[in-house]
């Protein structure tokens, strides 16, 4: 498949982002624009705009905007490449297939092509392994765990047989060993190559897309080890994947919020009781990139992991990561020791549905958990440690009565003043504010613009006159101006006879000043009257003759100083 300019500009074309936003959220028509609640950050108002007329898309609350692939990359984790062949797929665009590369994927294309080719076919195989010897006993047992037939196809779970039956079945298709082993799906023997999924219960990981791309596998009943998952392929990459994703996204979306788990099992049989905004973290340590992904379907998660130790400790690392992204965090821990899996088995989906509407706010969480680790939590000593470990989490809380409210139970419930929370508040703060500022400035750089050069750019991208409005425009006006830059890139679209657009005009440009065009673009569009493009005029020169006798004077300055 070959992505040059102009097909990409060709799908760019085609697709109306009109109707590509709105299969996410709701669009509602405002003047001109469209307006909705932001899928990217939380909110009650809407401050999500989206641009018919120059097919853009911008947030004024968390920043994002962007043409229509960049939506798609942000709303679907994708790589630039992969939502432009989302959005040709999906509008049945036809993208010329050539020996070319894709931009921005490298080398690893091809072998990633291999690699996706080979692994659909490994599932296709276990999904049909349920007849073959020793299937049977592989049905009976999820039978037993209670695994519905159309649960099975959902999830494409399915059954590896003993022996070297995928090798065979691959490599008749034609698939190479070393292929079949980068996938992690054979290893080297003795004599001869091993299937490394034997006798199990197999459950695809797919992406986000829904395509498979490595395996975990359960042994039958009792044994070592009990789980069985690929290891890091180029497919692959545990870190940046959860299970049940491509299930589960839509109702995460749907109902604002994730439920996560640990196990495979604790990620199908909630999806079969009707928890279908489940994802599975597999295993313990939950990485960043697993919470980005996340967070681009909700900014709201309930976490269940199992109530063992291990569990635990994987809760409270995982809330802090998940606050650092600005996350809602709830934890549910269930009674008796349960996983989701065996408490939905024994006592059904009410009461599950029971357990996740009292889930707590990870600080009481957090709190209890302090509490249970202390001899004594109500001596001295005692409650400043459970203090001291508070605070940092205390001081993640954004909102300020929010917070408040949580150092009053808290006191309360440790029998402390208040008082003496805030002062261990106040002493952890100042490092960690500093930082937010810090990265606060590293990030936007809010660039102001003179009345006249608002009204100018402003113009030049509302109004029908554009064009001649263009002649009128002398570079010396913009000298040292904010808006410099964009201006000389309008005077030169002008000169090369092509049309003024946002689009155009954003390429090549520093974040801030594309930022700059959207925000204006998709202001309220205005009135064009030539009294004010003249008196806009009027205005730079005389800012610019202002610049031209301060620099004189600087001069003379310095001249006199020599002297
Ligand atoms: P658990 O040991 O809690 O198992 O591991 P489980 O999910 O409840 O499994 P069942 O119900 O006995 O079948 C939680 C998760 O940790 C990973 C798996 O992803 C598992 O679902 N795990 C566990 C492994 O990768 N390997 C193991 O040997 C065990
Ligand atoms: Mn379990």
């Amino acid at each position: 498949m070959k992505l040059d300019d102009l097909t990409i500009e060709r799908i760019r074309s085609s697709v109306e982002i009109i109707d590509v936003i709105s299969g996410y959220v709701q669009l509602k028509k405002s003047g001109d624009n469209y307006s909705a609640l932001c899928p990217f950050h939380n909110e009650r108002t809407p401050s999500f705009m989206v641009s018919e007329s120059k097919q853009i898309f911008k947030c004024f609350g968390c920043g994002v905007g962007g043409d229509v692939f960049q939506f798609i990359m942000q709303i679907e984790g994708l790589s630039f490449p992969e939502a432009v062949k989302y959005l040709a797929e999906r509008n049945g665009i036809s993208i010329p297939a050539a020996g070319t590369r894709v931009a921005g994927e490298g080398g690893g294309r091809e072998v990633r092509a291999t690699l996706m080719a080979l692994m659909k076919e490994a599932n296709q195989f276990f999904q049909n392994s349920f007849h073959e010897e020793g299937g049977r006993r592989a049905r009976a047992y999820l039978r037993e765990r209670q695994i519905q037939k159309e649960t099975l196809q959902s999830f494409g779970i399915g059954y590896a047989p003993s022996g070297n039956r995928l090798f065979q079945h691959l490599t008749r298709l034609g698939f190479r060993t070393k292929d079949l082993e980068t996938a992690g799906l054979v290893a080297r023997g003795l004599s001869d190559y091993y299937d490394k999924f034997r006798n199990r219960v197999t459950f695809p990981i797919c992406d986000i897309l829904g395509r498979t791309i490595a395996f975990g596998g359960r042994i039958l009943g009792e044994g070592q080890p009990k789980y069985l998952n690929s290891p890091e392929t180029p497919l692959y990459q545990k870190g940046n994947n959860l299970y049940a994703l491509s299930l589960s996204r839509d109702e995460i979306r749907r109902r604002d919020f994730a439920l996560l788990v640990e196990g495979y099992f604790d990620a199908v049989v909630p999806y079969q009781f009707g928890f279908r905004n489940v994802v599975a973290s597999l295993g313990t340590s939950l990485t960043r990139g697993q919470i980005q992904l996340l967070g681009r379907y909700t900014r709201k998660v309930i976490v269940n992991f199992d109530p063992d130790s291990a569990g635990t400790a994987a809760a409270i690392r995982s809330i802090e990561l998940f606050l650092e992204q600005g996350f809602h965090v709830k934890v549910v821990q269930l009674p008796g020791g349960e996983d989701p899996d065996s408490f939905l088995l024994r006592n059904g989906a009410q009461a599950y549905e029971e357990r996740l509407k009292q889930s707590e706010p990870y600080l009481d969480f957090i709190l209890s958990r302090l509490i249970e680790q202390q001899k004594d939590p109500f001596s001295p000593v005692g409650k400043q440690e459970i203090v001291t470990g508070i605070v940092p989490y205390l001081l993640k809380v954004p909102n300020r009565i929010e917070r408040a409210e949580y150092v009053s139970r808290i006191a309360n419930r440790l029998q402390i003043e208040e008082g003496l929370m805030f002062l261990e508040m106040r002493r952890h703060k100042p490092g960690r504010l500093q930082e937010q500022i810090h990265l606060e400035k590293a990030s936007t750089r809010e660039i102001s613009l003179r009345p006249a050069e608002t009204y100018l750019l402003t113009a030049l991208l509302h109004t029908n006159f554009k064009e001649d409005l263009v002649d009128l425009l002398e570079p010396e006006l913009f000298q040292e101006l904010e808006s410099e830059s964009i201006i000389l890139k309008v005077i030169e679209l002008r000169k090369r006879g092509h049309k003024i657009s946002v689009l155009k005009l954003r390429e090549g440009l520093k974040a801030e000043y594309q930022d700059l065009l959207d925000r204006l673009s998709l202001s309220s569009s205005m009135s064009f009257s030539v009294d004010l493009v003249e008196s806009s005029l009027q205005a730079l020169r005389e800012i610019q003759d202002q610049r031209r006798i301060r620099q004189a004077q600087i001069k003379i300055k310095e001249i006199q100083e020599e002297i």
